[in-house]
């Protein structure tokens, strides 16, 4: 089907098409995700909780970034790659430095765009990196750097905040970013930020209308073993693969049923 770019994601919007999106940390998934044709492989900083086993994802360093995308990168043709930019990688007064991090990212990654959380106080952050010709993708609602100020992972946009979040994504759109991620708001309000954009909006727990949606891989294949939200469909059950897969081995060593003479090697 070809590399997907920027582009391809505006045209789907104007031509009415959903985006795909979901999540990868490593090459065999980047490898499948790809394979199955969806558009964005996003390497998120969800690794941190996904796959490092952290509460949340603020201990997440560039390095960390870095070393996932390149292995996603590796694994990935067509879909378009794009890396977040962890916690206290930007926003921290000094944009120098946050054009610095996502430079480093696309460079030493080969990842094709980053992703920021965060509306008008990012602005001229995402400004800056478009200028060194780094695509980003927004991030509004629930934004999981932001986790200690909304005192826990719950839904945002709500009520009177509605307002506020449709002004951000008016003003990210306004400073340059391609696509905007809506996470965990209300289904209305993404309605109405996805007719009021140009830019394509990929929803996670925001309701049917956004131009995309996009999971956590490890959260729609079941492999998650910590709290899974309300907003994920499991599409199979991994965990109970894996566990039925483990524990079968255990029992073929025990008993000796494995290896067999065919898993062995003759003189
Ligand atoms: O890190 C992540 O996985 C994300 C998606 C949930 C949008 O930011
Ligand atoms: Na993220």
């Amino acid at each position: 089907s070809g590399q997907v770019t920027i582009k391809t994601l505006q045209q789907k919007k104007d031509a009415g098409k959903k985006i795909t999106m979901l999540t990868a940390y490593d090459y065999p998934m980047a490898k499948a995700i790809d394979k199955a044709g969806i558009d964005v492989i996003l390497v998120g900083d969800s690794v941190g909780m996904v796959v490092l086993g952290y509460e949340d994802t603020l201990v997440v360093t560039v390095e960390d970034m870095i070393h996932h995308s390149k292995a996603v990168t590796r694994g990935a043709n067509d879909s378009l790659v794009v890396t977040d930019l962890p916690f206290m990688a930007y926003k921290v007064n000094d944009i120098s430095y946050t054009v610095k991090n996502a430079g480093q990212i696309i460079k030493e990654s080969g990842a094709q765009a980053v992703k920021l959380e965060g509306g008008s106080e990012i602005v001229e952050e995402i400004e800056a990196i478009n200028k060194a010709g780094i695509p980003v993708m927004g991030h509004l609602g629930l934004t999981p750097q932001s986790v200690n100020q909304f005192g826990g992972f719950k839904v945002q946009g709500k009520g009177s905040a509605a307002k506020e979040l449709l002004k951000n994504a008016k003003i990210l759109e306004e400073a340059g970013v391609f696509a905007l991620v809506l996470e965990c708001i209300p289904a209305k309000l993404a309605t109405r930020i996805t007719n009021q954009l140009s830019i394509p909006t990929i929803g996670i727990g925001a309701g049917k209308d956004c131009n995309g949606q996009v999971l956590v891989t490890q959260d729609m294949l079941g492999v998650s073993t910590d709290f899974t939200p309300k907003f994920v469909r499991e599409y199979t059950d991994l965990r109970q693969e894996i566990n039925q897969a483990l524990n079968k081995y255990k029992e073929d060593v025990k008993s000796g049923e494995f290896p067999n003479s065919e898993e062995s090697f003759s003189n």
